[in-house]
């Protein structure tokens, strides 16, 4: 027998496979009754995976017409995708296909399901979300899609946060620019790897790459007085660790580095550091995060942080957590699907995945 705050994830990769583990790990301090997974093809490779999610007490589903490869491999299905959307309050989907998703299936059971959230590839699917940037706006009732936003993104907009606006708000921004050099595939992935690093084209007209629109659209949503000058470049490097973004910010308000470490040190969603290369920041991540993840929006590397003699140009390097922020807001958006009042204090049950310094 089902409870009735059940959360259908959909899709078993790179975001979905730790999502449902973190959900499961955390079921009762999150006030979830089920947790519930979509997986569409049934694969022998996946097998174990699903066994282990199974075992960790998620309940699988399928599409009817997939119901009989899954059993074949002695899978047993639990419910189809048309009964699980029908009994679960909120739906995370984690595949690369959330918007052909919204279209196919998801609009069909807004009477059911309070709340759908998609990745940082679904543009358009509902409105953009990360977690400590704009829970402010967030409507119960009203917002029923979601957003979460890309990791680079999740990690440009929390230092678009913390040294652009700072105490002073959008105005004290200027502009802000960002080199995001993005890891070629995960070491989940076999495919896509780059054999040199790869630079990307600037496809959008004002904002470069997708990064920095999606930050705009991210803080647009504060409102009017948030329409940021933002621009981003990208280019994919031979590595399977972790994401590394080149910024520099021009601000109204002169800072000095020191007032910038403090703002780092203090806020608790930002991880400082003292390394230098992706692979040490990624290994304490295996050691000290939650399956390998540090759920910290950036990680910065105070040292490398450069302040111009007049005070208004802010250079520097950050390295972005994996998909832990984008894991960190998943959670955070389907809580409040569930808990719109007190989401906030229930997700604080994932602290110790939060470092203030890696
Ligand atoms: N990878 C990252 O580090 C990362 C970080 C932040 C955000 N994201 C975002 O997360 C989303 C998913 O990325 P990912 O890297 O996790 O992808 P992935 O590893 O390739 O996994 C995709 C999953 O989606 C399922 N899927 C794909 N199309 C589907 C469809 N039409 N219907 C049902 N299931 C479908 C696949 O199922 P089967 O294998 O069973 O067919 C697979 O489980 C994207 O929006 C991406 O931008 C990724």
């Amino acid at each position: 027998m089902l409870g009735s705050k059940n959360v259908l994830v959909v899709g078993t990769g790179t975001i979905g496979e730790p999502l449902i583990g973190l959900l499961c790990n955390f079921k009762a301090q999150l006030g979830i009754d089920d947790v519930l997974f979509h997986k569409r093809t049934p694969l022998l490779t996946d097998r174990s995976k699903v066994q282990n999610l199974l075992r960790r007490g998620a309940r699988l589903v399928t599409d009817k017409d997939r119901v009989s490869g899954f059993e074949s491999m002695g899978l047993k299905i639990e419910m189809t995708t048309e009964e699980a959307l029908e009994a679960s309050r909120v739906v995370v989907d984690c595949t690369p296909s959330g918007n052909a998703m919204k279209e196919r299936w998801y609009e069909k059971y807004e009477d059911s399901t309070d709340l759908f959230i998609a990745q940082g590839s679904e543009f358009g699917f509902g409105k953009q979300y990360a977690r400590g940037i704009n829970d402010e706006v967030l409507v119960p009732g009203e917002d029923r899609f979601l957003q979460v936003v890309s990791c680079n993104t999740h990690n440009l907009s929390s230092l678009i946060k913390l040294f652009g606006l700072g105490d002073e708000g959008p105005g004290n921004l200027r502009n802000g620019r960002f080199v995001c050099m993005r890891r070629s595939n995960d070491i989940s992935q076999d495919g896509s790897f780059v054999p040199s690093p790869q630079v990307g084209g600037h496809k959008d007209a004002r904002f470069g790459t997708h990064h920095a629109r999606d930050a705009w659209h991210l803080y647009r949503t504060k409102g009017d007085a948030y329409d940021l000058n933002l621009f981003s470049s990208a280019v994919k490097v031979n590595t399977q660790l972790m994401h590394v973004i080149h910024y520099y910010l021009q601000v109204e308000k002169p800072v000095t580095k020191e007032e910038l470490a403090a703002r780092a040190v203090a806020d608790d969603r930002i991880a400082v550091t003292y390394k230098t290369t992706a692979n040490s920041v990624f290994s304490f991540g295996r050691d000290h995060g939650f399956c390998g993840r540090i759920l910290n929006q950036s990680v910065i590397p105070l040292d490398c942080t450069h302040v111009s003699e007049d005070g208004t140009e802010i250079t520097g390097y950050c390295f972005t957590p994996q998909d832990g922020n984008s894991l960190l807001s998943s959670v955070a958006a389907a809580v409040w699907g569930l808990y719109p009042e007190t989401y906030d204090k229930i997700v604080q049950c994932l602290r110790p995945y939060f470092f203030q310094e890696v």
